[in-house]
């Protein structure tokens, strides 16, 4: 059996509607190490050939890495896919990924997003307008099923024959949205019947559950963060032990990454007051790492206006200590499980 070692780990960060705009992956990168590769949130709505869903910040190449910036649609028309990817193509960008995992109701009822995992036929049609374009460079995300986790190997004989760059498989259930755990089990199965490199996502919240979903996928070696990065933006470099920095460093770092990502949104948007929904977004998970995180929390989430939410922020960098490690599942009722937030960028 091949296996995957240490120095090949590849870190991708997963994608979050509402916090992972292109401000915080530009800040991200110039304080933390780690991460290879990054997705933007989905796009939708691209009806046209110069779509003006495509004109903004988000997505522009002078202010994004073309290389390792990787464009994310929600849809289930294969013309669409094509419209998008010949624009990225054009804006300079790789590859493109279809999102087949965003479990909202809204969304998967429109037979999108892990919605449409359960509709083969209609997966099968996107697939062969897919098939059709050359130069294509595409990848997936999808879950395990929206209501089965039968229903993705139903879908592997259409996904194997698209020559995607890899496949990432959040293992969870549309309709466990982010609750439950990942069934590793399942995942396991289906590595072996995957043409392309298999991504696996779900639930890596510290170096000890890296290394055991290592130990379990010994053939794995793309691996994708999500919320555990947010709630510690040292992750990804704690796996690739890139970090010597002690608590009292790393809360310092910390400061100065969320202050500047809050100065640059409120540039970048005029002070627009929606940006603190952005920010306690963020905070909804980062929160945790902090040694009275349901403190942190409670201070940051009343906070009604810039200096509101600037004392609640310096005290609780004054007061607190940097736990690091902080998402650990827990169900916190005003983080994970909101929807995401309605787009202001
Ligand atoms: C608020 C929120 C927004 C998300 N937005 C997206 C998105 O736009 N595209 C996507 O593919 N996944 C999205 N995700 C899913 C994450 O990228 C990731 O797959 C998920 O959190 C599972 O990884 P984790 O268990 O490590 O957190 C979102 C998740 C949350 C909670």
């Amino acid at each position: 059996m091949i296996t995957a070692s240490q120095s090949d780990t590849h870190l991708q960060l997963g994608p979050f509607q509402g916090i992972t705009d292109v401000y915080f992956r530009q800040e991200y990168h110039s304080f933390f190490t780690g991460i290879d590769r990054t997705f933007t949130p989905f796009f939708s709505g691209i009806h046209t050939e110069n779509s003006r869903n495509l004109r903004g910040p988000e997505i522009d190449p002078a202010l994004n890495p073309t290389e390792t910036l990787c464009p994310q649609l929600l849809s289930n028309d294969g013309e669409e896919v094509v419209r998008f990817a010949s624009q990225c193509a054009a804006f300079g960008y790789k590859e493109v990924n279809l999102n087949m995992g965003c479990p909202y109701p809204q969304v998967a009822l429109k037979k999108r997003g892990s919605g449409l995992m359960p509709y083969v036929e209609k997966v099968a049609l996107m697939a062969e307008t897919l098939r059709n374009e050359t130069g294509l460079k595409l990848s997936i995300k999808c879950r395990l099923g929206y209501y089965e986790n039968t229903e993705i190997d139903r879908l592997l004989p259409i996904f194997n024959s698209l020559n995607l760059t890899e496949l990432i498989i959040h293992a969870r259930l549309g309709k466990q949205m982010y609750a439950g755990t990942p069934d590793k089990m399942k995942f396991a199965q289906l590595v072996p019947k995957i043409n392309c490199p298999v991504v696996y996502n779900g639930d890596i919240f510290s170096w000890e559950d890296f290394k055991e979903n290592q130990r379990l996928f010994p053939q794995i070696n793309r691996w994708m963060l999500g919320r555990g990065l947010l709630a510690d933006p040292f992750l990804a470099a704690d796996i690739k032990q890139q970090c010597s920095l002690e608590a009292s460093e790393r809360k310092e770092q910390v400061y100065r990454f969320v202050t500047s990502l809050y100065l640059r949104r409120r540039k970048a948007k005029n002070d627009n007051p929606a940006i603190l929904g952005r920010m306690k977004e963020l905070w909804s998970y980062l929160h945790l790492s902090f040694s009275e995180p349901a403190e942190a929390w409670r201070s940051v989430r009343r906070s009604r206006s810039f200096d509101e939410y600037e004392e609640a922020v310096a005290n609780i960098f004054r007061n607190q200590q940097w736990i690091g490690k902080g998402f650990r599942g827990e169900s916190d009722p005003d983080s994970y499980k909101t929807e995401p937030s309605t787009k202001i960028f």
